[in-house]
């Protein structure tokens, strides 16, 4: 009786400490920095493997998204992942060329939520361009 009596207030703490509001609130940013590497006049060939850099100037304490690498062809995102889970504090990240059609109007997008794409830039693939 004494035991049970001891777990519900126990219990009844523990509940209360879990809906109480968090003492500091985590602030948490969004990081799209802008892609320095690959650029306008970059020329990448399937297979290489190359350093993506960006603006890491300026990054906030907390970061909430995700850090993912998507390659892009003329203007439109592609579900081709390049890099992901990196530290988005470092600057750069080693990804490797796919094999693609070669083209001119390949960008990266460096996640975030949405902007600062690189400029177009060239990948020589195994076949192409059409
Ligand atoms: C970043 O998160 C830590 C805990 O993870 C917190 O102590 C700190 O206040 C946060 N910084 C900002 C600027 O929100
Ligand atoms: C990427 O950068 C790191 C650090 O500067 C370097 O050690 C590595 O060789 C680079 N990778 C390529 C493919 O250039
Ligand atoms: C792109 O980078 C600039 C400079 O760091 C930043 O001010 C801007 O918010 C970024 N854009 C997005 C959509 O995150
Ligand atoms: C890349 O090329 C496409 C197709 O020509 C063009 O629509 C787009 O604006 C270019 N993107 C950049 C960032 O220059």
């Amino acid at each position: 009786m004494k035991f049970t009596a001891l777990t519900a207030a126990l219990l009844g703490l523990a509940s209360l400490a879990s809906a109480a509001p968090t003492a500091t609130p985590e602030k948490r940013d969004v990081y799209s920095p802008p892609v320095l590497y690959p650029h306008a006049g970059t020329v990448w060939y399937s297979g290489q493997t190359h350093n993506v850099t960006w603006d890491n100037s300026n990054p906030p304490q907390n970061i909430s998204n995700r850090a993912i690498i998507e390659l892009r062809w003329n203007n439109q995102g592609l579900p081709i992942v390049l890099a992901h889970d990196f530290d988005l504090r470092a600057g750069r990240v080693e990804v490797q060329v796919p094999e693609v059609v070669t083209s001119d109007v390949f960008g990266i997008t460096l996640f975030g939520d949405g902007g600062n794409w690189s400029q177009n830039f060239t990948i020589i693939g195994p076949i192409g361009p059409f």
